[in-house]
């Protein structure tokens, strides 16, 4: 039986999302993800929904899928169960480097550029008083070169996702943080008004 493909809601999404994934830490990754693809989907003139939906749903398996061998390949078929199109699917399977799909298009390329400079950025606004605010792109290149800062991020993805989106590093960061800002509460983030 084909399942019916449903109309692509952030409600929804949220809904998926919140049913496989419980940790406050990887709520907020995914948050932090969708409001960058999202900034950029209004920049290219492209569909925000679609694009938030895929984003926040990228990592929606990794708390039942936590290592590669599963993740996010294991979570495509529930996605389809769910009646999510396949441009939603193919988007959050090209995220991971391990499937080496093609990034072919917008969203492809925009999701890998967001995921792991997103990570980065909320992490180096965990660590300011004032959070995200005042957070200079000079900053957060410095930071790239501590290997011992967020260690997990993956330097080699920030650069290479920059080089994608055809910007400058110092741009992209700009975007990431900018678009960040909004939701600081949302990500446990301080702004400068607490620090104040
Ligand atoms: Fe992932
Ligand atoms: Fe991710």
């Amino acid at each position: 039986m084909v399942p019916s493909v449903l109309e692509v809601s952030r409600e929804r999404a949220w809904e998926t999302l919140t049913r496989y994934t419980k940790s406050e830490a990887l709520l907020r990754h995914a948050l932090a993800v969708e409001a960058s693809v999202r900034a950029y989907a209004r920049k290219f003139g492209e569909d925000e929904e679609l694009w938030g939906v895929t984003a926040l749903l990228h990592d929606f398996d990794y708390e039942l899928h936590p290592t590669l061998d599963k993740h996010p390949q294991d979570g495509a078929p529930i996605l389809r169960e769910e009646g999510y199109p396949e441009v939603v699917i193919e988007g959050v399977l090209s995220h991971a480097e391990h499937l080496q799909m093609p990034r072919d298009t917008m969203l492809k390329k925009t999701l890998f550029a967001c995921d792991e400079l997103s990570g980065f950025v909320h992490a180096c606004g965990l660590v300011r008083p004032a959070g995200l605010d005042g957070l200079e792109p000079k900053s957060v290149k410095k930071k790239l070169k501590q290997p011992s800062f967020a260690a997990g991020v993956h330097r080699d993805e920030v650069y290479a996702g920059a080089e994608l989106l055809g910007l400058e590093l110092d741009e992209h960061i700009a975007n990431v943080v900018a678009a960040l800002q909004p939701i600081s509460k949302e990500l446990g983030l301080r702004t400068a008004a607490d620090a104040a």
